[in-house]
């Protein structure tokens, strides 16, 4: 009885062990924000799922001023959903929002 149970401890911290050197061989620090990405990857990967798809309205190529399309992100409105913070930084939002302000109409895109 004395015995297996040493066993067990044994081979629980065994797996302890394994489990924190796993995480710190991944290399990716807890609670560390990702890189922050580019405004035509966040657009394409995000907006681009219903904006230019004729589910959005078109929002490329309008001059749509920066401060609308932030509050659009953060609060949504009707179809158009919010993106919090942790699903699109503000660094990342004020980028995009300059960038969608300046870009051209994408002639590939559908919508009205
Ligand atoms: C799930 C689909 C969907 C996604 C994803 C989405 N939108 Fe929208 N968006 C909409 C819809 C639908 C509307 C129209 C809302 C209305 O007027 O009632 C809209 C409206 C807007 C408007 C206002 C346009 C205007 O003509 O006034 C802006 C700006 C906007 N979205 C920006 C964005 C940005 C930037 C992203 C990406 C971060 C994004 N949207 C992601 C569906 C979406």
């Amino acid at each position: 009885m004395r015995k297996s149970a040493c066993v067990a401890l044994g081979l629980g911290g065994a797996v302890i062990a394994a489990l924190a050197a796993g995480s710190a061989m991944a290399g990716q620090e807890l609670g560390q924000p990702l890189p922050q990405r580019a405004p035509e990857k966040v657009y394409a990967s995000v907006c681009g799922y219903c904006h230019g798809t004729n589910v959005g309205p078109i929002i490329l190529g309008r001059k749509l001023a920066p401060a609308l399309i932030k509050t659009m992100v953060r609060s949504g409105m009707n179809g158009m959903p919010s993106f919090r913070p942790s699903e699109i930084s503000d660094a990342e939002l004020n980028d995009l929002a300059v960038w969608i302000e300046k870009s051209k109409a994408n002639p590939k895109e559908k919508g009205k």
